[in-house]
């Protein structure tokens, strides 16, 4: 895992820890009591958010407000626990710095270095990302002074959002409005969302269970070589955190999954590791059978190799024979191991000259037995690993229903709102 020497994580997917740290500047605006919803937004989609006002937000909203919607400590000055060394540790840990509302004041002193708090302080140290909703107003917003300051911010690699037009404090109207909370964390959230974190939000139990299958089985040649293929198990781990984040209970049977990989599960989740396709055929029958629902995202290897107890030597020729591994799928969709269960495959296809790869799909729909069949492109590498897709779901007659594009995480949660409809109204 690559960590930055600060601990924070430094490529998506590689994350030291699964609740992203925000550090949530206040300053003294009035919009700092709409800053609650944001630091509540956060915290509800599952980011480990600090919340650090200045001295004038705190006339605004108190500390303990802070506490308590955080649910973390609230430090303003660098004196206060100095045996932390906050003033460095508060912003160099941070994985997201936002700044929600920032007065002109301490736009300001962004934008030219001074640290008399903790909160600039924190802003010299953090090497994060960094967004910054401004709130002020028309005048002081339109003024030369912080016109050139955000430029300043803006070169130094500040995000901003907003200011809008609208209604200001009093009666008067016009630009400086702070962007409404929502819109805020929403952002936030997508950027912590391209570093690789999900929400840990999970939602009210639904009582269903789902089995899901992910990976990519590795076939022994022998004790130290085996055939294996391109899946990851990414698609088959988001499948899992979107269907805990619906609310299921959810049991992942994993093929060779890398730890990176892995770890990127929402807490929750059962984990069972599995190697090869025989692996995943027991488990799969064994789970099945108190499963709402069956998915089978694992990339199976359709033969196994006749394999040898010892390690083939060379200079003796090499003459493998292939045994058909069964159809999971096939088995588990005609079989079905519980009463109203639904059954849900994947096709990875290629298309060649004669059919598109959708066409493959929906005649691999027809031939599966199962009620959805989730059809996507590959290519030498386009499917595998961390990188946007786009899928079609396929009814078990063939019929295209829904597609979906967007990166795994988003496809993931669109096939389970799917198969959550579908699987209801069978
Ligand atoms: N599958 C399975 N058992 C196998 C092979 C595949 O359960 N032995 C499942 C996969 O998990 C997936 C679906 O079947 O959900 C389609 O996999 P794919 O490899 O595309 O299908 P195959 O039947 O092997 O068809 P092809 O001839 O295109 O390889």
């Amino acid at each position: 895992m690559a960590l930055n020497a600060t601990g924070r994580a430094s490529q998506p997917g590689g994350l030291s820890h699964a609740k992203p740290r925000v550090l949530f500047g206040v300053t003294g605006g009035i919009a700092a009591y709409k800053a609650v919803t944001a630091v509540r937004r956060l915290r509800q989609w599952g980011a480990d958010v600090t919340v650090v006002p200045t001295r004038s937000a705190l006339q605004m909203v108190g500390k303990t407000t802070w506490e308590a919607i955080s649910g973390n400590q609230v430090r303003v000055e660098v004196w206060e626990d100095a045996a932390d060394v906050v003033h460095v540790n508060t912003g160099a840990s941070a994985d997201l710095f936002v700044v929600a509302p920032a007065t002109a004041n301490t736009i300001a002193k962004f934008a030219h270095g001074l640290a008399d708090n903790l909160l600039t302080n924190s802003a010299l140290v953090a090497t994060c990302p960094r967004l910054i909703a401004p709130a002020m107003h028309t005048q002081m917003w339109e003024h030369p002074a912080t016109v050139a300051n955000i430029e300043l911010l803006t070169k130094h690699g500040w995000e901003l959002i907003g200011p809008e037009v609208g209604q200001l404090t009093g009666a008067d109207s016009g630009a400086g409005r702070m962007s409404e909370p929502e819109v805020i964390a929403d952002r936030a959230i997508e950027i912590l969302e391209t570093q690789g974190y999900r929400s840990q939000y999970v939602g009210e139990p639904t009582g269903k269970t789902w089995v899901i299958s992910a990976g990519g089985t590795h076939e022994a040649i022998d004790p130290v070589r085996y055939i294996a293929n391109h899946s990851t198990g990414i698609m088959g781990v988001e499948l899992a955190n979107a269907a805990l984040r619906a609310g299921h209970r959810v049991k992942l049977v994993g093929a060779n999954i890398s730890e990176q990989v892995r770890d990127t599960c929402l807490s929750g989740i059962e984990f069972v590791n599995v190697v090869s396709a025989s692996d995943v055929y027991e488990q799969m029958d064994r789970l099945a059978a108190s499963a709402d629902v069956v998915i089978m995202a694992a990339a199976i290897s359709d033969f196994r190799v006749a394999s040898s107890a010892t390690k083939i030597k060379r200079g003796r020729g090499l003459d493998l024979t292939f045994e058909e591994n069964p159809d999971i799928l096939h088995d588990l969709a005609t079989n079905r191991r519980k009463n109203a269960q639904c059954v849900v495959g994947f096709a990875a296809e290629t298309g060649d000259e004669t059919h598109t790869y959708l066409e493959y799909g929906q005649q691999k729909a027809q031939r599966k037995g199962a009620d959805l069949l989730v059809v996507n492109q590959v290519g030498n590498s386009a499917g595998f690993g961390d990188v946007d897709t786009t899928v079609s779901v396929v009814t078990g007659a063939g019929e295209i229903i829904k597609e979906y594009s967007g990166t795994k995480s988003q496809v993931a949660t669109g096939i389970v709102s799917v198969i959550d409809q579908w699987c209801t109204n069978a």
